[in-house]
């Protein structure tokens, strides 16, 4: 079935959104959008589509069953939730609400409503991501104790509205909230406990570089780290596990995985050996031929697959894959995130 989709915010994200719909999916045809800034018009009839001249133009359109909010974040809630109300279908952009307390008041808006409501986590088909969840899934080293996940840079800006506490601005909301629902996706189980340091090295407001140590009750902990002020980056992943670690080093999927040999006699004379480090047994090198380095395992995913997933959920009754319940949990770390920040101290949690 097609779909006629409409757009709150036609910015870089719902131009990009628009853009991306058009070349990947037949099912849905953007056909209009709603923008506050008069001088958008120019650009979204220039791309094809109708501009709206009030919200409620776009909200009364009949042909319309699908709306996407990707205004900035402050104004997700009170979209999604007419938007709902007015008996559309619902993507909202990441991060969905500043606090799990509004996004309980929009799921039950979705359940009373019976539309779908979904958050555009795209960034759960990452290749970066996908990879760690492969190698995670196909138990290739074992079981994961420690997973490092960074995204780093050096700008030190934060572009417009996200520099603004009203706005729901800082890198916990803007990246944070993607590199946790990740997580969340990746190791199964409750999070026990946060401690989260933010800092504001720049910004007059908000977090611009944060830290934060999540701990499962599996075992298994976590840090996710955002930096706009680092110089030297580390992995974008380097995950620690019983049997071998693996680094994606960037963007592009370079990296490896380094694992205990399996056919390889693992002993060796426990003497004292003269490193560089000093005399030691324990820091002293590995014999190499102990362990083994292989590639990173091969993985197809595509951005676009986020879009198919709704077609089908509407269209079939498929199973949703970004469920609400799952950004709240999300939203939930993110919160205790703040309170730790707050108090200073780690918090525990039972989410
Ligand atoms: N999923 C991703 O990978 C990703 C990437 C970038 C941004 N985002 C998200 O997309 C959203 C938009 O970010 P952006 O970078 O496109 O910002 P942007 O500033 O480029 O665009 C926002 C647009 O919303 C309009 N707007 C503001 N208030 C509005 C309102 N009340 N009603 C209608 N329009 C309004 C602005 O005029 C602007 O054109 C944010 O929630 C952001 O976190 C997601």
């Amino acid at each position: 079935m097609k779909h006629n989709m409409a757009i709150i915010g036609y910015g870089g994200m719902g131009t990009w959104h628009h853009m991306n719909i058009k070349e990947n999916i037949n099912e849905i045809t953007v056909v209009g959008a709603y923008d506050i800034r008069e001088e958008v018009r120019e650009k979204a009839e220039k791309n094809g589509i109708y501009f709206y001249n009030s919200l409620d133009e776009l909200l009364n359109d009949e042909k319309v069953d699908l709306v996407l909010v990707a205004t900035p974040n402050n104004f997700h809630k009170e979209l999604v939730i007419s938007s709902l109300r007015s008996g559309k279908n619902v993507i909202c952009e990441k991060p969905v609400s500043l606090s799990s307390s509004e996004l309980e008041e929009m799921i039950a808006v979705s359940k009373e409503t019976k539309k779908l409501f979904s958050v555009h986590q795209n960034r759960r088909w990452d290749k970066d991501y996908s990879i760690i969840k492969k190698i995670v899934n196909d138990n290739i080293i074992g079981k994961p104790y420690f997973i490092e996940s960074r995204v780093q840079g050096s700008r030190r800006s934060l572009d417009g509205w996200r520099r603004y506490k009203i706005n729901g601005g800082g890198m916990v909301y803007d990246w944070g909230v993607h590199l946790i629902d990740q997580i969340l996706n990746l190791i199964p189980g409750k999070i026990t406990s946060v401690d989260a340091h933010l800092f504001s090295v720049f910004s007059e407001e908000v977090d611009d570089n944060f830290k934060a140590l999540l701990r499962f009750e599996n075992g298994i902990s976590t840090l996710v780290e955002i930096a706009t002020n680092c110089f030297i980056n580390q992995p974008r992943w380097h995950m620690s596990c019983e049997d071998g670690t693996a680094i994606v080093q960037d963007w592009d999927c370079n990296g490896k995985i380094i694992k205990l040999a399996s056919d390889k006699k693992m002993e060796w004379t426990n003497d004292i050996v003269y490193t560089s480090a000093g005399p030691t047994r324990t820091m002293a090198p590995r014999p190499s031929d102990t362990v083994d380095e292989i590639p990173l395992p091969n993985v197809d995913v595509q951005w676009a697959d986020y879009y198919k997933n709704i077609v089908d959920v509407i269209d079939n009754g498929a199973d949703l894959i970004v469920k609400p319940e799952q950004s709240l949990r999300v939203a939930k770390i993110i919160d205790t995130i703040f309170e730790s920040q707050r108090q200073g101290v780690g918090i525990k949690c039972n989410i």
